[in-house]
């Protein structure tokens, strides 16, 4: 693709890091952070997310800033900013209202603004769109133009990586998609779908992630039915797994940035337009219930006596360092409450982030006489150790992600799995 258009990528985390660098191959790009320390860092060659190597990192040409003056005038500008939810659990759009400023302040006329941010039908053209209005000067739909493109990239994931993803992409005008099209075409081989809308790429991205949550909570759900029935959940999975349509899905826990919290916007989007949305609600409080249920079946299964525990994980996910929404950290928070002497081991983790963030000291070296060892989220380092040697003859291994189901015929230990 001819060189025409120069490009800024707002937002250099999970999301807009990967992308900045991939259009970077075809395109010139100046990726755009407002925090300086991950500015610094990347220059420096580190990404602390993991998504990225040093050598990619010292093989691009992209340029990294975090002063505004940088991106001055560029002809599209890519917004991935964070969109968590605030304590009532209702979109926070702080950060894209605050990307949307800050780009109309440095924005000229012709520009095009796409988000990538993951937030409900309508926050593009009725939230962001205004806000740039007002920081520019300019109008809407005829001084500038607003995209939309859903970032599906699954951090952690070496295979679905962004150069390797259908890219779904909408303009406010045929003109604008076809530029999007192009654009991003060329770091994907032109894997592009054109939405009808920008509202409709909105929402299949808001969905794609309520899916999700929605199919873990009804694993979650029967994993919890047949607990109690003392049925391994994972042998009712495999069987039912042998049918052509049966969907697989693991019962865990759902922290992190993206499926824990778009269904929120969803349901906001819902409960604004007078609708109930009862299933999505209800895949939530399943979800967020998971470690409460998990922090009392341990205790009962040690019989309610106080005991050491070592958790293996506290990220949100296996192979990512991200600890945003760690559901770990409650049943760490919960057992301890109870009154158990709970360390923390997580190979991936910033130790400084978790103590700063959840007041968690990780361990650097194991014992080998615990009472309870639960292994909460399945790194590739947990695959290779024998959970066996970390605990007293008798004690009790709490697998939460099937970690290690050769341990469930022991006859050194006790094994629960959800
Ligand atoms: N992480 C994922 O798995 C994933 C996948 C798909 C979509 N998304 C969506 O992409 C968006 C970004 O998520 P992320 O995981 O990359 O977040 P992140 O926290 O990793 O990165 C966001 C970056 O934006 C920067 N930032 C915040 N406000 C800014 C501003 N006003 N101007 C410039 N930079 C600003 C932060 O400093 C940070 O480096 C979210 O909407 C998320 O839902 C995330």
């Amino acid at each position: 693709m001819a060189q025409l258009q120069k490009v800024a990528v707002i937002g250099l985390g999970y999301v807009g890091l990967p992308l900045a660098v991939a259009l970077a191959k075809s395109q010139a790009v100046t990726g755009f952070d407002i925090n300086v320390e991950r500015v610094s860092e990347l220059r420096a060659g580190h990404d602390r997310t993991n998504e990225l190597t040093s050598d990619d990192l010292k093989a691009s040409d992209l340029a990294v800033t975090s002063d505004p003056s940088d991106i001055q005038g560029c002809d599209i500008y890519i917004v991935a900013v964070p969109t968590p939810v605030d304590e009532a659990k209702n979109p926070d759009l702080a950060a894209v209202t605050g990307a949307s400023t800050l780009v109309g302040d440095v924005m000229a006329k012709g520009a095009i603004v796409v988000f990538e941010s993951t937030v409900y039908p309508g926050v593009t053209e009725d939230v962001c769109g205004p806000a740039l209005e007002a920081a520019s000067n300019l109008e809407c739909g005829k001084d500038f133009y607003l995209g939309y493109s859903p970032e599906r990239i699954n951090p952690g994931d070496k295979v679905h990586t962004v150069d390797k993803i259908t890219k779904v992409v909408a303009g406010q005008t045929p003109e604008v998609a076809e530029i999007l099209t192009k654009l991003y075409g060329a770091m994907n081989n032109g894997d592009i779908f054109v939405a009808k809308s920008i509202r409709a790429a909105e929402a299949a991205k808001v969905i794609e992630n309520s899916q999700r949550d929605i199919n873990i909570a009804f694993i979650n759900e029967v994993a919890m039915i047949f607990d109690r029935m003392g049925l391994p959940v994972q042998d009712v999975l495999e069987a039912a797994g042998t049918k052509w349509n049966f969907l697989k899905f693991s019962p865990g826990l759902v922290g992190g940035h993206c499926i824990g919290v778009d269904p929120f916007y969803l349901a906001h989007a819902a409960k604004a337009h007078g609708h109930d949305p009862e299933i999505i609600l209800a895949g939530r409080r399943i979800n967020d219930g998971m470690s409460a249920y998990i922090t009392e079946r341990v205790h009962e299964l040690l019989d309610n006596r106080q005991s050491d525990i070592l958790v293996l994980g506290l990220t949100f996910k296996e192979n990512v360092p991200d600890l945003r929404n760690s559901q770990v950290r409650s049943i760490v928070d919960g057992l301890a409450a109870l009154g158990h002497r709970v360390q923390v081991h997580d190979p991936l983790a910033d130790p400084v982030e978790a103590d700063r963030h959840y007041g968690i000291t990780l361990q650097k070296s194991l014992s080998d006489d615990y009472d309870c060892i639960i292994g909460a989220v399945a790194h590739d380092e947990y695959k290779n150790i024998t959970p066996e040697n970390l605990i007293k003859p008798g004690g009790l291994i709490a697998d939460l992600k099937a970690i290690w189901p050769d341990a469930a015929t022991s006859d050194v230990c006790r094994y629960w799995s959800l």
